[in-house]
């Protein structure tokens, strides 16, 4: 630990107290894939759902977050790890004070995706692979960002400039493929995978 700083954290209320308090428990599930692959369109109608089932939960997605916190970072290497490390770290306090955190980033490596559980704690993190086609991506172009990055008006772009690691076999991540589901049948599967995630447990089964 760097020097003269004297942490708190034995004082504070734990996690345990604020879920029982909002009848949660906290987790955190991390949405990464390429641009247009669908993640902020998932993230947000699960969050409704949740919402309206009662949930207290907050998204952190890529876009929102670089017009304030991460303002500063573009898309090199360097500042995609900085970008993720911040983030996972902001995930980390929000799921202390036992919120259901819906993270949105395309997350391109698999290191970046290790040090994001890593933060978090490997048991509180769910991984989620939004996966779709580069092509499927560049044909939806949502922003025009395939188009600008083909003309080369957009540099270290994801899937051209800058790669993209897709999961491995031996990633434990959820993969859902938005390639070949609609949107209302990949917000019920993944809607059905998440509750047991973050009901609290009943009295009864105490
Ligand atoms: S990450 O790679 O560091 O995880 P993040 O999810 O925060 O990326 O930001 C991605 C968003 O930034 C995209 O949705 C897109 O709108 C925008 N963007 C702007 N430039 C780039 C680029 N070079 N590569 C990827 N996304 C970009």
């Amino acid at each position: 630990m760097p020097n003269h700083l004297h942490t708190e954290f034995h004082r504070m209320q734990d996690r345990s107290t604020k879920e029982i308090l909002l009848q949660q428990r906290a987790h955190v599930f991390w949405f990464y894939g390429l641009s247009g692959s669908g993640k902020t369109t998932l993230a947000t109608a699960l969050e409704q759902r949740l919402t309206h089932q009662g949930f207290k939960t907050k998204i952190l997605d890529g876009d929102n977050i670089r017009t304030g916190l991460n303002s500063d970072l573009g898309f090199s290497d360097e500042d995609r790890l900085e970008n993720i490390r911040r983030i996972a770290q902001v995930a980390r306090l929000f799921h202390e004070a036992g919120i259901v955190v819906i993270c949105s980033f395309i997350t391109p490596k698999r290191a970046l995706r290790a040090m994001a559980r890593e933060i978090v704690g490997p048991e509180h993190l769910t991984p989620i692979y939004t996966q779709a086609s580069f092509e499927t991506c560049a044909k939806r172009d949502v922003h025009g960002l395939y188009a600008k990055a083909e003309k080369g008006q957009i540099k270290q772009f994801t899937g051209h400039g800058s790669t993209f690691e897709p999961p491995d076999g031996s990633d434990p991540d959820w993969v859902i493929s938005t390639d070949d589901l609609s949107e209302a049948d990949a917000l019920e599967q993944l809607h059905r995978r998440i509750l047991p995630r973050i009901e609290f447990p009943s009295a009864i089964g105490l």
